[in-house]
């Protein structure tokens, strides 16, 4: 098993256990013919697909001379080398070395690392181990009567730890969303208890959001004087949350918020909204509205230090409000996904 990269001591500790773990590496729909480029906990990675239309994950250093195979093309069920043409099957095998006279006396070591690799909810997921968890379940996702929009993906200098704890942080939305997904008048974080089962945290609040903007007409809250949202979260470790809003009618929202950790320090945040109301709403409304909130998180979260989040509790200051953080924490160690 190679070893992960590690140039900042944030990146050090928790890297080898996040290898048997579904992450996100692309939008499903950037995925055509040609190959592409993706970076997971430091390694590179090429996806692309076979000739039944399957994504496949490999490593993306060519054996020969360590060129991008991503640089290549994808003939059939191989993927060719940009630069002395030599074949890969999907299992990694190299099955023609065209320099030779014989092109198919290829030596055994000739292989390439090949890790798991699935499409779902919109995203292409790479496991680089044998996978330890499943993907959360979404029945939304894949019923009729719901549309889903792509939004992002976010690429932030902070470790993907720091991104997903500021997609679940309530007390800052008052303050760095104001009039979109808080309001300052109401700042106070409602009572919320975190229940952690396994590898999911589960928690709820019913919690003060400003009124539908103008520019942004993306919530049904339309009916309320003081507009309240009942938010329900699965927090997947590590870095994975499906999260269900309502305002109290039928009409909700579900995101699925996941980070891919890239490498050290760098993280990208993929969001999947899928909503049963609205149909007609261009899907520009909600990526435009995404893009400014997540601009908004970007400035603060990069500024944070260190740049993962330092799960020893006496590390930062924890209120009663920050009860998703503390939690967060002490599963991230009981499960064995760091090591501080
Ligand atoms: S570097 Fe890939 S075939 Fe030579
Ligand atoms: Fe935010």
């Amino acid at each position: 098993m190679s070893s992960p990269a590690t140039h900042s001591p944030s990146a050090r500790g928790n890297a080898e256990a996040l290898r048997n773990i579904w992450h996100p590496v692309a939008f499903v729909e950037t995925l055509g013919e040609a190959p592409i480029p993706a970076d997971l906990l430091g390694e590179p990675l090429v996806i692309w697909r076979d000739s039944t239309g399957t994504a496949k994950a490999m490593s993306d250093l060519c054996i020969h001379r360590g060129t991008a195979l991503s640089l290549g093309r994808v003939e059939g069920d191989e993927i060719i080398c940009a630069y002395h043409a030599w074949r890969f099957a999907s299992d990694g095998r190299c099955t023609a070395i065209p320099q030779l006279a014989d092109p198919t006396k290829v030596p055994a070591k000739a292989r390439i690392a090949t890790h798991h690799c699935q499409e779902r909810y919109g995203l292409i997921w790479v496991s680089l181990d044998e996978p330890r968890w499943d993907l959360p379940e979404i029945p939304e996702f894949e019923t009729d009567g719901w549309v889903l929009v792509n939004t992002g993906p976010y690429t932030w200098e902070s470790d993907a730890s720091r991104q997903l704890e500021n997609f679940t942080d309530f007390g800052h939305f008052p303050w760095v969303h104001p009039g979109l997904l808080g309001d300052p008048e109401r700042p106070v974080v409602p009572e919320h208890e975190v229940r952690t089962d396994g590898h999911v945290l589960h928690y709820e609040i019913i919690r003060p959001e400003a009124p539908n903007s103008d520019d942004f007409p993306v919530f049904n809250n339309e009916e309320t004087e003081v507009p309240t949202r009942r938010s329900r979260y699965e927090l997947h470790l590590p870095y994975t949350i499906a999260l269900r809003l309502g305002w109290g009618g039928d009409d909700g929202m579900v995101y699925l918020f996941a980070s891919q950790p890239c490498g050290p320090d760098t993280s990208r945040g993929y969001v999947v909204i899928g909503r049963n109301y609205n149909f007609e709403q261009p899907d520009s409304v909600l990526k435009d509205f995404e893009d400014v909130i997540f601009n908004q998180d970007q400035v603060v979260v990069e500024s944070q230090r260190p740049e993962r989040v330092p799960f020893d509790l006496a590390d930062e200051l924890h209120l009663k409000f920050d009860a998703v953080a503390v939690n967060y924490r002490r599963a991230m160690r009981a499960n064995g996904l760091t090591t501080d």
